[in-house]
């Protein structure tokens, strides 16, 4: 197999590709045939001896990955061949191959691919720990992210916002301040041209910025903070700027201000039922379309010295990311996982790309976990035509093609909302099925909320959250279920809604 080498230490230009050994998996650990790698910060450092951990020479750089498991060693009971995967493994990812301990390996959410697989982990799991956990932001709340093009730093944006945070972002170029703006951000601020005191004080009325989040340090940190309000948390995330600042004390005791610091690998480490949980509700925002990283470039592993390069050089705006493997062929063969635990809300105990439950006690261990997504749907002018005459509405837009064609701002039959909805069923039936139960019913929709036409012709899938399973009497269920719905080619969702289902066995 190949990988990417350090075999002494230095810039990009002296990693190269050779071809190795291929790997066997240890105890406790597995092998994952690498699908896509992601660049991150460390990986600059690590090829110059300057990051914390030291793997020894020759090793290939690389910590954060998607694949498909190869091989799982003795004692590893919750991953197996075939599975698609992604994980933090330190070093060792710029590669085909990569052996990872079991524990930092989790189940690839059902329909993510690599490249986005291998791109969440690391920039959403620090900045969610960040703003929820260190800096308690709240919603009205105003968010200054430093390097906000960066990494760490567009998941800021995106996951501020998301917490309803007035965003404002400061980076070094307007393409990285335009990402940012397409992120969410509502102010921007070009620090290489713009003083960021001022700009802040004009954009806030003189008040300041509550949280600050700052992956950059060097000399952007102290005019930061001087920018803060009263009661403020400033978030010290990393020097990516190469100074670590040294700040006049005086300032926190001035503004009444925290300064806080942020380790996001330690927090995994020693808290990592609460890391676990974040990540459970950052799965949640991915499957609902909430949250989607930015990819500035693919590389090929023959590249991957020039992705660290770009890195280095300020170049990526998000994620660069090296592709091993082409996920397409790769799809979803879903694999069987009877009897063990769910470490992320995914694909547990699957057979013929299906969850079955046995009972409803066993379903509702499954509360607040992914139900997974269904296969794509067309929906034909059949269908408007055959829920008209099932519902005897015969409204013309749904039926009269010729008026539509002239009439309709799409030009073709736009989908009745309830239409999308009326799958809701039939995908649920594709996605799970309690083994138990002698008959389901959907009775209703709570909370619909419709954010754009589903014209026909489109193809609709569904991705589902068991948000709540109620018993309501011996052998009874209500089940509350979160569906958001996709057309193909269109990022945001068309739909999201609260389905009510009730079961009974
Ligand atoms: N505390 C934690 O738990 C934790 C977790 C993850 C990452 N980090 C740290 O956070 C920092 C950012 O990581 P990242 O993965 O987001 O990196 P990144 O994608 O390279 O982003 C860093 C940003 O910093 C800015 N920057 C300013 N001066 C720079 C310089 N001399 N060299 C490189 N970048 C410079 C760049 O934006 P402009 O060009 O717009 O200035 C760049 O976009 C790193 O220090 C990393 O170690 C900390």
């Amino acid at each position: 197999m190949k990988a990417l080498l350090c075999k002494e230490y230095g810039l990009p230009e002296t990693l190269k590709v050779e071809e190795v050994d291929s790997l066997k998996a240890s105890p406790g650990k597995v092998v994952i045939s690498v699908g896509a790698c992601s660049i991150n910060f460390p990986d600059t450092l690590i090829i110059r001896n300057l990051y914390q951990f030291k793997p020894e020479l020759p090793f290939s750089p690389g910590g954060e990955v998607a694949g498909i498991i190869k091989e799982a060693g003795e004692g590893v009971k919750h991953l197996k061949p075939g599975d698609r995967v992604f994980a933090l493994c330190g070093w060792g990812g710029l590669s085909e191959e990569v052996e990872v301990d079991a524990k930092r390996v989790f189940p690839l959410l059902p329909g993510m691919d690599f490249i986005t697989g291998a791109s969440v982990m690391y920039n959403y799991g620090t900045s969610y720990h960040a703003l929820k956990d260190r800096a308690n932001l709240q919603s009205g709340e105003t968010l200054l992210v430093l390097g906000a093009g960066g990494g760490v730093g567009l998941a800021a944006v995106e996951l501020g916002k998301l917490m309803g945070a007035t965003i404002i972002a400061a980076a070094s170029t307007d393409e990285k301040l335009k990402i940012c703006k397409e992120k969410g951000a509502d102010h921007v601020i070009n620090y290489s041209t713009e003083d960021i005191k001022e700009t802040i004080k004009a954009l806030t009325n003189g008040k300041g910025v509550d949280v600050v989040y700052d992956p950059v340090g060097d000399k952007y940190a102290e005019p930061a903070i001087r920018s803060m309000a009263w009661k403020g948390r400033y978030l010290v995330v990393g020097f990516a700027g190469g100074e670590i600042p040294k700040i006049p004390l005086n300032l926190a005791l001035l503004k009444g201000c925290d300064i806080v610091g942020v380790f996001w690998g330690q927090f995994a480490e020693k808290e990592a039922e609460n890391n676990m949980e974040n990540i459970r509700q950052l799965a949640g925002y991915f499957m609902q379309g909430k949250l989607k990283p930015h990819i500035h470039k693919t590389y090929q592993l023959h590249e991957a010295s020039q992705a660290i390069s770009d890195l280095m050089d300020r170049k990526v705006v998000g994620k660069a990311v090296v592709v091993m493997m082409d996920d397409e062929v790769k799809s979803h063969k879903i694999q069987n996982h009877q009897g063990t635990q769910p470490t992320l809300a995914t694909e547990t105990v699957k057979a013929e790309g299906k969850l079955v439950f046995k009972n409803i006690a066993e379903l509702k261990t499954f509360k607040g976990k992914s139900l997974g997504m269904s296969p794509w749907q067309e929906i034909s002018q059949k269908m408007i035509d055959d829920f008209a005459a099932s519902t005897l509405d015969f409204q013309w837009i749904h039926i009269d093609t010729e008026r539509v064609k002239l009439e309709s701002p799409l030009g073709k039959t736009i989908a009745h909302g309830y239409n999308v909805l009326s799958f809701s069923s039939h995908f649920l039936y594709e996605m799970f099925e309690v083994k138990s139960i002698k008959m389901g019913l959907n009775y209703g929709c709570n909370k619909v909320r419709f954010m754009s036409a589903t014209p026909v012709g489109s193809r609709v899938r569904m991705s589902a959250i068991l948000v709540d399973v109620e018993e309501t009497a011996p052998n009874q269920a209500k089940l509350t279920i979160e569906a958001t719905f996709n057309i193909k080619g269109q990022e945001k969702p068309v739909c999201v809604a609260e389905i009510l289902s009730m079961i009974f066995e």
